[in-house]
């Protein structure tokens, strides 16, 4: 007799598209039960896309949960890392899926971080023009941010996330139970864009973060769950009415501007990406302070929040020329003009240019001397 499933979907977030919407569901033991999967498109040949290092933790337990559901399911462990996110490495996911005759039903599960969710997305919206994929995020950045929303992408050598498409998945399964193999590095880095959600748009929620941070560093499960919904559902919200990031969208990139300076500036893979975030959070939360949107008081709470959360709060030393130079290559920037997004009051976010001057000045502050 089997074993009684002890699979718990504890929430379910839908995200609203229309006849593209999709549940995130929540919850523990979900990646090794059947139950699971059973909402995935019908498909003969299924492609988990991993990576060398979640692959040997989660490939095998998918591998069995979904082989029901398709006649032949493969899998390609792709190198692990943000400089991976290539071009290259695309490719062998291609090489894949055309080495096994896939044809254009095929399904194609995103099981890792977000690196792996972004290619997978990627892959998927341009294999025969589209073909179905399912985000099985291993991370918590990946719960609670990447997985979501139908962003996908690879990074070129001058700009983070510069090829890419909006292409949704058809299920997100956040099994909260992969986050125990996750090295505290990550963690924190994961914890960055669960901070994010707070002053972009619920002080209620940035109050709960401070009060149960101890307890997020710990990973309790409970207060795990609920990190993980409400981050999903702030972004669910925002996700449904403006999905191709004609304004509101932007929001969620607090602290990207100047982050993915830092990453791209250092090289990809040095700094984390939720390092970079939660550093530029803070370089963000002064150029705010500087245009007189908010006060030094909050600044200070956030920046003491992402501190307790295990991650740097000053920058890397690339020298204001080198940061103003990355951040020309920022998908915000529009005929030169670099924008940011800023607190414009605690709870909410605006998308402002700022005076090269007074950017400087937040380089000069928030940064180690070059
Ligand atoms: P990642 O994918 O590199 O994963 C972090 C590390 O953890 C990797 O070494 C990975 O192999 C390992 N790992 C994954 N799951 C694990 C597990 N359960 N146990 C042990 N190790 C595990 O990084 P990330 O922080 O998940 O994602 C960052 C990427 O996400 C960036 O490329 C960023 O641009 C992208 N991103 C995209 C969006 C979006 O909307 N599409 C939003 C935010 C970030
Ligand atoms: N992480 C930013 C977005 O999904 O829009």
């Amino acid at each position: 007799m089997p074993a009684a499933s002890t699979a718990s979907v504890l929430h379910q977030v839908p995200i609203e598209l229309g006849d593209r919407s999709y549940p995130i569901n929540i919850g523990a033991g979900l990646l090794g039960d059947t139950a699971t999967w059973t909402g995935v498109p019908a498909a003969a040949q299924a492609l988990i896309v991993t990576n060398t290092t979640v692959a040997p933790l989660y490939a095998a337990q998918l591998e069995r949960a979904i082989s029901g559901r398709h006649q032949a399911v493969h899998v390609v462990a792709l190198p692990d890392g943000e400089e991976h996110k290539t071009w290259q490495t695309l490719n062998l996911i291609f090489d894949a899926l055309l080495q096994k005759a896939c044809d254009r039903k095929t399904v194609l599960y995103a099981l890792g971080g977000g690196v792996v969710g972004d290619m997978t997305g990627f892959a998927a919206a341009c294999y025969m023009r589209g073909v179905p994929f399912v985000q099985v995020p291993t991370t918590l950045l990946a719960q609670v941010d990447s997985s979501v929303g139908g962003k996908t992408a690879i990074n070129h050598p001058l700009g983070k996330n510069m090829i890419g498409a909006f292409y949704q998945p058809r299920l997100v399964v956040c099994d909260l139970d992969t986050l125990a193999t996750l090295p505290a590095r990550e963690f924190s880095a994961g914890l960055a864009e669960v901070i994010k959600y707070g002053p972009i748009a619920d002080m209620e929620f940035l109050a709960w973060i401070e009060t149960n941070i101890q307890g997020l560093m710990d990973r309790d499960a409970t207060l795990m769950a609920h990190a993980v919904r409400r981050s999903c559902e702030i972004k669910a919200w925002v996700v449904a009415q403006d999905e191709r990031e004609s304004g509101l969208r932007a929001n969620l990139n607090f602290g990207h501007t100047f982050g993915h300076a830092i990453e791209a500036g250092l090289g990809y893979g040095q700094w984390l990406h939720g390092e970079a975030v939660g550093c530029g959070m803070v370089m963000a939360l002064h150029l705010s302070q500087r245009l007189g949107l908010v006060d030094a008081a909050f600044v200070q709470r956030v920046t003491a929040l992402i501190e307790r959360a295990g991650l740097p709060v000053v920058g890397p030393a690339l020298g204001a020329h080198r940061y103003l130079e990355l951040m020309q290559v920022d998908k915000k920037t529009e005929a030169g003009e670099i924008k940011f997004v800023v607190i414009d009051r605690p709870g909410s976010a605006a998308v402002r240019p700022a005076p090269e001057a007074m950017v400087r000045e937040v380089i000069a502050r928030c940064c180690s001397a070059a």
